[in-house]
């Protein structure tokens, strides 16, 4: 499959419809992915990033059907990481002389994947690759999302190569954002902004700025994966610089694991006294044994504040709980709040070990928590819907 994106750009690459996990488990892909490669034709002819390895040798025939492999006169890697370089050995072999153009890092992982002596040529922010019409400008994006990361801008086009930035996790034959369901393509962008690019946040505002200072026009954004942006294309701009600035929306997400179901009950019993106490608040609950982790952090992303719980277990935490702890504190959220709560039976550690872990997470701990002695009776429900009263006032 391939198919003409502009007079000078051809879409080469691959819908993966049925990947379900990414970086290993860390990433759930439900509605699969794609892995775009772009083939530029003015005088010469230029290839950009490849597909992941498992997909190499259909990638390479698709290309020969579109191009006689020796006509390619350059190769850029916008980035290293193998879904996107997984192809080069294939490739390469048939044409092993190609000049690949990457940033220093980029030729420094290549080497590193795979170990070959290609042709590697370096480049910075602001150097030009002459094309015959038009030309090619090389933006580095360091660490939006690896060190290597760049972008790649097509005058005469107005194209900008972007890479994973802007991009989804997201299979679908339409492929353009004026063509798919546009609650799915900002569900998905959402998500992957959270799960992959929230630590990186103040490099994006940086980054975005630096590239709106140039003064580029921009009529399409070609990312990497899913959909690309045709229509209005610098909206998905917009929206990265909203989510980099500490986004939230007025969302409390309540996540919790339970043994016998004492810590469901209080997790539902504080949200119902939130509720009472203020009904425009979107409060969302999830049971972290159960539900999707990318799921549950792209909640995490759009909350003010959340509260985890947890049962005791073996003077700790369930492991559910203490996993999805650990993802969120990886992803450095800031200017969020948080607190705990949890059932017990004897020595009912919980609530200060999850206490702890939002602290060292960056969340700022709006009180001690709550602990409920078994199974919450009414009483103790009562108490679990005043601390969710309570809370409602701290996001004023
Ligand atoms: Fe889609 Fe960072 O690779």
């Amino acid at each position: 499959m391939s198919f003409k994106i502009s007079d000078t750009v051809t879409w080469v690459g691959k819908i993966d419809w049925e990947l379900r996990e990414y970086h290993g488990k860390e990433y759930s892909t439900n509605k699969g992915t794609s892995y775009n490669s772009y083939l530029v034709r003015d005088e010469k002819t230029v290839l950009i990033d490849t597909v992941w390895q498992p997909y190499a040798k259909e990638f390479v025939a698709n290309l020969k059907n579109e191009i006689d492999l020796n006509k390619i006169d350059y190769i850029i890697a916008n980035h290293s990481e193998i879904d996107h370089s997984g192809a080069f050995p294939e490739l390469m072999s048939e044409i092993p002389n190609v000049p690949i153009y990457c940033t220093k890092n980029g030729a420094k992982f290549l080497k590193a994947h795979y170990h070959q002596n290609w042709n590697f040529v370096e480049v910075k922010t602001g150097d030009i690759l002459e094309i015959g019409k038009n030309k090619l400008i090389f933006v580095e994006a360091r660490m939006l999302h690896w060190p290597d990361s760049m972008f790649t801008y097509l005058t005469g086009e107005n194209t900008l190569f972007s890479n994973d930035a802007f991009g989804q996790h997201y299979a679908s034959e339409l492929m353009y954002n004026d063509k798919v369901d546009n609650a799915e393509l900002f569900q998905e962008a959402i998500k992957y902004y959270a799960n992959i690019l929230t630590p990186f946040s103040p490099l994006v505002v940086k980054k975005i700025e630096e590239i709106l200072s140039l003064n580029l026009p921009v009529d399409m954004i070609c990312p990497s994966h899913g959909i690309i942006w045709k229509q209005n294309p610098l909206q998905i701009a917009n929206k990265y610089m909203e989510w980099a600035k500490n986004y939230k929306e007025n969302q409390i997400t309540i996540i919790y694991d339970t043994m016998w179901n004492g810590t469901r009950r209080m997790a539902e019993t504080i949200a119902e006294g939130i509720t009472e106490a203020n009904k425009d608040i979107t409060i969302k609950i999830f049971n972290s044994s159960k539900n999707d982790k990318n799921d549950i952090v792209t909640e995490v992303f759009k909350s003010k504040m959340i509260l985890v719980g947890s049962s005791a277990i073996n003077n700790g935490i369930l492991s559910s709980t203490a996993a999805i702890l650990e993802m969120i504190k990886g992803l450095g959220f800031k200017d969020k709040k948080a607190a705990a709560f949890g059932s017990y039976g004897w020595s009912g550690e919980s609530v200060k070990i999850i206490t702890e872990e939002l602290n060292k997470a960056g969340f700022e701990i709006i009180n001690e928590g709550i602990r409920e002695l078994w199974n919450p009776d009414e009483i103790a429900l009562d108490r679990c819907r005043n601390f969710g009263k309570s809370i409602e006032e701290s996001i004023k």
